[in-house]
C-alpha cells in the first residue's frame, strides 16, 4: 500500500527535484499539491507547480494554491537564489493543466477529515504558512496528521537568510512555531544535512543523463548552485527539498536524534532560529527527531535512479 502524502511547497528548483522524486516513486501517492508563497510569489508557485508536473507527464495531479503571505509578516522572497521564475535555469512551457478551484487549506483540512486517521504525511518544504493556518482553523486535524516531513532550520550550519534562520522557517516564524509546537511526529531536514547533499560536476552529468526529465533537472541545478557555491564556496547546491522525499522512500539514509527545538520569534536578531537542543541541555520535551547526518552518495544513487524512470 503505497504512503499517502501532500507536498506543500514553494517551487523552487529544488523543490521541482523533490516533486518529481515522489511522483517517479511508487511507495508514494501524492494526493495533491499546496503551493505557499515563497521563494517567489504564491501566483509563480502555483505556476510552477504546475510546470513541473507536466514536465513529468503528471497533468492529473491535484495543484492548489495557498497562502499568498505569512501569518503575521510581511512576505520575504528569494529570487537571488531562485531567479525572477523561481525555476530559472532552462524555460519550459507554460502550463495547461488547471489549478483546482479549492483553497491549498480548505484541501489540507477536507483530506485530513476524509482520509482515514494516521494515514497522511504532510512534506511541508517552503515556509509552514499553509500547514499553520489549517492547523489553526481546524484544530481537529492535528492529531489525525500520521507525521509531518519538513526542510528547514539549522543548528550547527547556522541559517541561509539571517546568521541564525534557514529560510522557510525565517519567512514564517510563527507558522512554524505552532507547527513545531503542534504535538505531531515531525521529522526535521535542516541545513545541517541539506548541506551535505551537495551537488558537483559529476552529480549533475549523471542528473543531465537520467531519463526525460533529466535535463531539466540539470540545467536547475547548474542555474541553483551558483548561490552556494559564491557564498559558501562549496562545489555544488545543497539539494535541500529532495531530502524530505529520500526520507519517506529510505529512512536509512539519513542519522539525526529526537530532540526538542523551539522556534524563535520575539528577537529581530534571531528571528526564525531553530533551537535544536542537540545535547538535550534544556530540560524541554523532544517534539522533533532532527537530522545531522546523511549518506551522500547513497542520497544521489537515489535520486539518479528514480529520476531515470519519468
Ligand atoms: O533554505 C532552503 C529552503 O528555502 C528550500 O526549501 C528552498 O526551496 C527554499 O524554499
Ligand atoms: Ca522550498
Amino acid at each position: 500500500m503505497a504512503r499517502k502524502i501532500i507536498i506543500d511547497t514553494d517551487p523552487g528548483q529544488d523543490d521541482a527535484v523533490a516533486i518529481l522524486l515522489a511522483l517517479a516513486s511508487p511507495e508514494l501517492e501524492l494526493l495533491g499539491i499546496t503551493c505557499v508563497a515563497g521563494n517567489v510569489p504564491l501566483s509563480l508557485t502555483a505556476k510552477n507547480a504546475r510546470i513541473i508536473c507536466e514536465l513529468a507527464n503528471r497533468p492529473d495531479i491535484r495543484v492548489f494554491a495557498g497562502c499568498d503571505a505569512p501569518m503575521a509578516r510581511k512576505l520575504v522572497t528569494a529570487e537571488h537564489v531562485h531567479g525572477k521564475t523561481g525555476l530559472d535555469g532552462i524555460t519550459l512551457p507554460d502550463p495547461t493543466m488547471p489549478l483546482q478551484e479549492s483553497h491549498a487549506v480548505d484541501f489540507l483540512i477536507e483530506t485530513l477529515r476524509a482520509e482515514p486517521e494516521d494515514t497522511v504525511t504532510l512534506v511541508p518544504i517552503g515556509p509552514l504558512t499553509n500547514i499553520a493556518t489549517a492547523m489553526t482553523r481546524a484544530p481537529d486535524i492535528i492529531p489525525r496528521i500520521q507525521e509531518i516531513v519538513l526542510m528547514g532550520g539549522g543548528y550547527f550550519e547556522g541559517g541561509n537568510i539571517t546568521p541564525a534562520a534557514e529560510f522557510n522557517i525565517y519567512v514564517d516564524p510563527e507558522a512554524a512555531k505552532l507547527v513545531f509546537g503542534a504535538g505531531v511526529p515531525l521529522v526535521v531536514m535542516p541545513l545541517d544535512v541539506t548541506h551535505k547533499a551537495l551537488t558537483s560536476r559529476a552529480r549533475v552529468e549523471a542528473f543531465r543523463k537520467a531519463g526525460r526529465v533529466g535535463p531539466a533537472v540539470a540545467s536547475w541545478t547548474d542555474f541553483f548552485e551558483r548561490f552556494d557555491k559564491e557564498k559558501y564556496g562549496s562545489e555544488g547546491a545543497p539539494l535541500h527539498d529532495p531530502c524530505t522525499i529520500a526520507y519517506l522512500l529510505k529512512p536509512e539514509l539519513f542519522r539525526g536524534r529526537h530532540i526538542n527545538v523551539e522556534i524563535e520569534t520575539g528577537s529581530e536578531l534571531t528571528l526564525g532560529m531553530t533551537v535544536a537542543d542537540w545535547w538535550r541541555v534544556s530540560g524541554r520535551a523532544p517534539n522533533a527527531t532532527f537530522m545531522g547526518g546523511i549518506d551522500a552518495e547513497g542520497f544521489f544513487a537515489l535520486l539518479t535512479e528514480r529520476l531515470a524512470r519519468l
